[in-house]
């Protein structure tokens, strides 16, 4: 059977709902892992720095620890896969050298081509307008491969469920993330939803297009 776009695309922003219940018999395939975690690792980044580390959080007594400094919340536990969003704290010129190096050897260019771009970063976000919120501007970062990560499931008929109800200190205490250059942003549980979990059956609660999108 043919699809149109509006036709896949309707289905899969309604298939996608925020779990509340997993069934913890039901595990993603490593083949299926694998383009979730390309979902992460190909996320966009602003200046393409990818400020981030994804913590899989696979092991048992960890997941019951971060559960109790997350509400209780039992997706931590039941999901497939827990990915732990973390962060730079900042941003220093070694990190962004280490970038222009990336992109040297990569794309086959002298490093020395990439100065300008290389100096328009640090201008900006280690020693510029933005070296201030630094942390913040890694973080916003971790919500676009949070989105693309969700989106990706969605597409596989696989279930999500984004978390900001934690402790994010707690988190960087458990994974011993204190004296690492990252911390803890956000979380998200990924899996297959139990079929007793209402919230699949719950209409979905939006504002009219008109109270969201505004044409000038
Ligand atoms: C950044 C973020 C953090 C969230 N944190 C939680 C959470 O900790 N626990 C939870 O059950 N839902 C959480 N949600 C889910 C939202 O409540 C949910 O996306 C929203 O109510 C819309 O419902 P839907 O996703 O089912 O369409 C979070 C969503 C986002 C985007």
């Amino acid at each position: 059977m043919q699809f149109s776009h509006e036709e896949y695309l309707g289905d899969l922003n309604n298939f996608r709902y925020a779990v509340k219940r997993f069934d913890a018999s039901k595990k993603i395939s490593d083949s299926d892992w694998h383009i979730l975690e390309e979902s992460l690792r190909l996320s966009p980044s602003s200046y393409g720095l990818q400020p981030w580390k994804f913590l899989i959080v696979q092991n048992t007594n960890l997941r019951e620890q971060l559960k109790t400094v997350s509400w209780g919340q039992t997706q931590v536990t039941d999901c497939s896969q827990y990915v732990v969003f973390t962060t730079l704290k900042s941003l220093d010129e070694k990190y962004v050298d280490q970038f222009i190096h990336t992109i040297a050897q990569t794309r086959g260019v002298d490093a020395s081509s990439l100065k300008g771009y290389r100096d328009a970063i640090v201008g900006d976000v280690v020693t510029g307008p933005r070296s201030g919120i630094a942390q913040a501007w890694t973080q916003r970062q971790a919500y676009i491969a949070m989105g693309n990560l969700m989106t990706t499931a969605a597409m596989m008929h696989i279930d999500t469920c984004p978390m900001e109800g934690l402790d994010p200190a707690a988190y960087d205490r458990i994974l011993g993330l204190e004296k690492s250059p990252y911390a803890t942003v956000a979380a998200c549980a990924v899996g297959y939803r139990h079929a007793e979990d209402k919230y699949q059956f719950a209409k979905k609660v939006r504002f009219k297009r008109d109270q969201v999108i505004e044409v000038r």
